[in-house]
């Protein structure tokens, strides 16, 4: 009995002192190829994030052979620098399709489930978690006392997603997607909607919205929130709806980095801090009104370091590339991220 009570206790302490947490450095990053080296790991890890954020894609699966979709997980977390990584560093996870399992996939995919145990097993979720008990991989976490509390929502852009509407061009650099005018399709499904509209309103000082495909980018023809406009415009109505201020988000996919920006008129100003890849980067990048800074086609990941002073509180977004190498900065005060 003893022991129960001290492991009761021990517990106790542990979620308190992750509760209690001040974040103030967190890196993000997206598209990591198990094939390729891993030494980006050393330059993250000289960083010394308090949190890291996989935005999709963590790997290239691509099957739906479960046994093998394993051994690329295996293989993955076998390479020394993101072992040495993972052990000290708290991290978060969202997938996209080629770690889901199929290119460009959605709901059509037919080992999900399956899928989703491999990827909890392998991020180490919690055998009690919530995210283990709804369909889906959407999840939310607040790190830091009031005053100081980042909540991180981690989107799944994959589970639920009806097929993509199609169009064809000879177009340099342009996808194969258009946008859909078909109302009835949908991104995130509408638990995962219920969920969100939830969850915006658990108080906060700092909302990172972590999507894997990208949110704000104009469209391109390629897979982003721009494929289905009317769920990117129910995001933006229900930002305002539960008041959730201090929000911003965070994607990668498209294997190379950018920042974009909408001025949204009744509403504070959308930030979408896109980094990609980790281990590759791209030729070109598609055409995006949103574009602030970038695009940065090399391989990267992001920073983001939060100043915290009460009312004064700044922001600072970073990519940087595989060595370390500053590539885009923007400081945003959290006053612009107000009603
Ligand atoms: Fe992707």
């Amino acid at each position: 009995m003893k022991a129960i009570k001290l492991l009761v206790c021990f517990c106790l302490l542990l979620a308190g002192t992750l509760a209690s947490q001040t974040v103030t450095r967190i890196a993000f990053g997206s598209c990591i190829s198990q094939n390729n080296p891993q030494e980006v790991w050393h330059t993250v890890d000289s960083f010394k994030p308090d949190v890291f954020v996989f935005l999709g894609d963590n790997l290239y699966g691509d099957t739906e052979d479960m046994a093998l979709l394993r051994q690329k997980y295996e293989l993955l977390f076998s390479k020394d620098p993101l072992q040495k990584f993972l052990a000290h560093t708290k991290t978060l996870a969202v997938w996209d399709d080629h770690d889901y399992g199929v290119n460009d996939g959605g709901k059509e995919y037919p080992k999900k489930e399956e899928s989703k145990n491999i990827f909890l097993e392998f991020f180490k979720e919690p055998a009690n978690s919530e995210r283990r008990k709804h369909p889906g991989i959407y999840h939310s976490v607040v790190m830091g006392e009031p005053g100081k509390r980042v909540q991180f929502i981690l989107l799944d852009t994959r589970t639920f997603r009806d097929p993509l509407c199609r169009v064809t061009t000879d177009e340099d650099c342009y996808g194969e997607y258009g946008p859909c005018d078909d109302k009835n399709k949908t991104m995130l499904g509408a638990e995962q909607w219920k969920w969100l509209e939830q969850t915006l309103l658990v108080p906060a000082e700092i909302r990172i919205v972590c999507t894997s495909t990208q949110f704000l980018v104009d469209f391109n023809g390629w897979e982003a929130w721009a494929n289905l406009p009317h769920e990117r415009q129910r995001f933006i109505d229900l930002i305002k709806k539960t008041k959730a201020e201090g929000l911003f988000f965070i994607s990668g996919d498209v294997h190379y980095s950018e920042l974009s920006k909408m001025n949204i008129p009744g509403q504070y100003p959308l930030y979408d801090a896109t980094s990609s890849g980790m281990t590759h980067g791209h030729s070109c990048a598609g055409e995006n009104k949103y574009r602030i800074y970038g695009a940065y086609m090399k391989p990267n990941f992001g920073l983001i370091d939060i100043t915290w002073k009460g009312k004064d509180t700044e922001v600072q977004l970073r990519i940087v590339d595989d060595k370390g190498k500053l590539k885009i900065e923007h400081l945003i005060p959290l006053k612009e991220l107000m009603f």
